[in-house]
């Protein structure tokens, strides 16, 4: 079915001028970005984004980081879409990461590990909405 997903150039990424190889990746798999913006998020943004890891012992240094430059954010659409791009970004970690997968080829480390995407339709819905309004996504 064809789906939405949420996902983020993470600062590392943009930081290195990656923008372009990571949107190319998306395009190639069949993910059309139909949302795109850079922002810096502010400590507040991070930390609501990202709440239901406060109480895990990596959420200052996450915060700290997503907040240490600007980010590109997206909507992703096309077919599976949510496990589809989770697919071609590879494991969290990207020493355990396929070859051949945006974390692999690009990232640095679990924490600047160059993009995030949703995990399940209900994130993928809450992730959208907080950063992007319905007028702001095209689907085509
Ligand atoms: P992301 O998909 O953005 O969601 C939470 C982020 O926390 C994750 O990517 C990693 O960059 C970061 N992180 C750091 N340490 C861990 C860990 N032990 N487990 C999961 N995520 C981690």
């Amino acid at each position: 079915a064809i789906e939405r997903t949420f996902s983020i150039v993470k600062p590392d990424a943009v930081a290195r001028d990656l923008i372009g190889k990571v949107y190319s990746r998306f395009e190639s798999a069949g993910l059309k970005i139909v949302a795109s913006k850079m922002i810096h998020m502010t400590k507040e943004q991070a930390e609501g984004f990202y709440g239901e890891h406060k109480e895990r012992p990596f959420f200052p240094n996450l915060v700290e980081f997503m907040t240490s430059g600007p980010v590109m954010v997206q909507v992703l659409e096309g077919d599976n879409a949510i496990a589809k791009n989770r697919e071609i970004m590879g494991a969290t970690n990207p020493a355990e990461a396929a070859a051949g997968t945006i974390r692999h080829d690009f990232a640095k480390s679990i924490d600047a590990n160059s993009v995030h995407g949703s995990d399940a339709p209900a994130s993928a819905a809450r992730e959208i909405a907080y950063f992007f309004e319905e007028s702001e996504i095209f689907s085509r």
